[in-house]
């Protein structure tokens, strides 16, 4: 229990987490610069990998955010195809679409936009870019060597160590089918830490140098 409220943590986080919503109309007036400080002292204490806190953040406010939406909105609004850096994902399907289905008909519906309205929908898209009038925008980045390394990991990953990636990527395959045979899997697991691959893996990645499969 808390000794200041008589509330077990657990039900504070409870509470947060159910009021948290994606607001999508702000009032004009600023927030104190005090309050802007004391969420990111809060959320700065959540974690990261080797406790690099990867992330910068640029917060504007006043003249900064009108400049920024104009650009932006400008852009959204030119007709120009989007350009993002993150591609969007291939594909929604099965339960991915109806949650995103659901969510934007809830959307539109407490718009007033009516079901089929194309134009509605495309006008509410571009608020995103108008920042939902909000007074301030929080752009966070990274280091770009950081993002680098995160691509250069990733490609590292998925082009070596045959033997092992061939091996987990039967295992999920195999267990999403429900057809996993858990001992063979394991026997090809102890298999592929007795071979040499996983020998010349560890010991590329002692050397810090490339492993040579
Ligand atoms: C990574 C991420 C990106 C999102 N992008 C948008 C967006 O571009 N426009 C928008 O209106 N909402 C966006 N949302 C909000 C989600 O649509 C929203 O979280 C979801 O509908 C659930 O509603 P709730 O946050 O109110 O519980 C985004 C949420 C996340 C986590």
């Amino acid at each position: 229990m808390d000794a200041k409220t008589d509330t077990a943590p657990i039900e504070v986080l409870e509470d947060l987490l159910a009021s948290r919503f994606s607001c999508r109309a702000f009032l004009p007036q600023p927030v104190p610069r005090a309050i802007i400080e004391r969420i990111l002292a809060a959320a700065q204490k959540t974690a990261s990998w080797c406790n690099s806190q990867p992330w910068q953040l640029v917060i504007a406010s006043g003249a900064a955010t009108r400049k920024f939406r104009d650009v932006m909105y400008g852009a959204a609004s030119s007709g120009k195809p989007n350009s993002g850096d993150f591609p969007f994902p291939r594909e929604y399907r099965g339960v991915y679409l109806e949650r995103r289905r659901e969510s934007g008909f809830q959307l539109y519906n407490s718009l007033g936009i009516p079901r089929g309205d194309k134009a509605g929908y495309a006008r509410q898209a571009l608020e995103n870019f108008n920042f939902f009038g909000a007074p301030h925008v929080a752009i966070v980045h990274t280091d770009e060597a950081l993002d680098k390394e995160v691509d250069r990991l990733a490609a590292t990953l998925a082009g070596n160590a045959p033997r092992a990636m061939a091996g987990m990527k039967r295992a999920i395959n195999e267990f999403a089918r429900g057809t996993l045979d858990e001992e063979a899997a394991d026997r090809r697991h102890r298999d592929s830490m007795r071979s040499a691959e996983i020998s010349e893996g560890i010991a590329a990645f002692a050397e810090k140098r490339p492993p040579k499969f």
